[in-house]
């Protein structure tokens, strides 16, 4: 982390130094796939209609519990190196005393035009505006069209069971061809937030709960969460590779567009990059819903956010950048370029972006969306979140099982609630 922090000193202060006689916006964005060029992108479309302003585009987390980190380190110190950031959508309620409050900026017209959802989410009980919606996320199983074919089948799978069985014949066959390296199913399960994502979509498409309940009730501790998280364990070292415990998004996306997995679980970033000229799987797959468990198919909601950093020495400049940032021109940049699904609903409306196949497909992905527990454990989401990732973690090595681990958890978050 200290590195990080170093790193990123090093980049505003040559920057800094570089064009000393403008006013300095430092945009902190996270580094996850296409995060960065998109990032870059915005801030040169802004500093071309805005000369006088420079716009330092910061880097380096490589996961949002590592940039949560640096930014609470950076907020401790009450740092204006961080302007304005992108952030998760799981993070308004935790931060709102480091935030400013964007109401007074904006018109009702102009919050009008984002998810009115997400909105809610990025508003604080008293009514504040912490964050405007850049982009909608919500994971899809990829998968290989050409080895689906191969081995004779005419569908992708609709359960976890028919996954598994997919997963476990194609890599067998792809082992026997030679593929020594080759995998049924990469997915994230590293013990950070990414984890938390998938061990939520497990249980609740099993009908197991979403770990806390909108009305705060703990409901981890059940024989459907059990089930699923017993059921995934099974995955470690099979059709999943033991490395997978310390897979975040970007492991698994590079042994997927390596040609190595089957089926892969992972955002919409990687739908473009897959397609891109350089990758070795471009043409050879496709995505679909999340696989049922005994009840239904559930995509963890995530999405990124703009915020705008309380103690930023340039708030208005600061705030004029982030509505630009979150504004029209730039969403349609990033869904027509990298696909990441606008946050402004106008967005989809614009023509371009209405007849693009990818947008329109992902509708019904959208809407089998399940919530993190993030509204009904504010401010606490973050502990609440850490105690169910490093519990799952431990389940999935084999260090405790499943029945242990739903106690304990259920014990742990209930103390951090109370
Ligand atoms: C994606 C989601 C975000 C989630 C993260 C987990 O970036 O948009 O909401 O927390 O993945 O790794």
């Amino acid at each position: 982390m200290k590195k990080l922090l170093l790193l990123l000193l090093v980049c505003v202060m040559s920057l800094s130094a570089f064009a000393a006689d403008k006013v300095q916006i430092g945009f902190f964005a996270g580094s996850t796939g296409s995060d960065v060029p998109a990032a870059q992108k915005a801030a040169d479309m802004y500093m071309k209609l805005h000369p006088e302003i420079q716009v330092n585009v910061l880097t380096g987390a490589k996961s949002t519990t590592d940039m949560l980190g640096f930014l609470l380190q950076n907020f401790e110190a009450q740092s204006g190196d961080v302007d304005v950031f992108n952030g998760d959508v799981i993070w308004p309620g935790d931060l709102e005393e480091h935030l400013l409050p964007l109401n007074d900026y904006m018109t009702k017209e102009e919050i009008s035009k984002y998810n009115a959802a997400v909105v809610t989410n990025n508003t604080s009980p008293e009514g504040k505006l912490l964050a405007l919606p850049l982009f909608i996320d919500v994971p899809m199983l990829y998968y290989r069209t050409d080895l689906l074919k191969k081995y004779g089948y005419d569908h992708p799978p609709k359960t976890w069971q028919e996954m598994e069985e997919m997963a476990t014949k194609i890599q067998d066959g792809e082992r026997k061809a030679g593929n020594k390296e080759f995998w049924g199913y990469v997915w994230q399960g590293d013990a950070y937030e990414g984890l938390t994502c998938d061990g939520l979509e497990w249980i609740a498409s099993n009908g197991g709960g979403t770990i806390v309940e909108p009305d705060k009730k703990i409901s981890i501790n059940n024989p459907k969460a059990i089930k699923a998280l017993e059921f995934a364990t099974k995955w470690v070292g099979t059709i999943s590779p033991k490395g997978v415990l310390g897979f975040k998004e970007e492991d698994s996306r590079a042994v997927w567009q390596a040609g190595n997995a089957a089926f892969m679980r992972n955002w919409p970033y990687c739908y473009k990059l897959g397609e891109g000229a350089d990758s070795s799987i471009k043409g050879k797959f496709d995505f679909t819903q999340l696989p049922e468990g005994d009840k239904r198919s559930a995509s963890t909601i995530g999405g990124w956010e703009i915020f705008v950093s309380k103690y930023s020495e340039n708030p208005d400049e600061a705030v004029k950048f982030a509505k630009f940032a979150a504004g029209y021109e730039v969403q349609k940049m990033r869904v027509l370029d990298y696909g990441w699904l606008p946050g402004m609903m106008t967005v989809y409306d614009d023509p371009e972006v209405a007849s693009d196949k990818f947008v329109s497909k992902m509708g019904p992905i959208v809407a089998k969306g399940v919530a993190r527990p993030s509204t009904a454990t504010a401010p606490n989401y973050a502990e609440v979140s850490r105690i169910f990732y490093t519990t799952v973690h431990k389940v999935l090595s084999g260090e405790i099982s499943a029945k242990r681990g739903t106690k304990e958890m259920a014990i742990k978050i209930k103390k951090v609630m109370q």
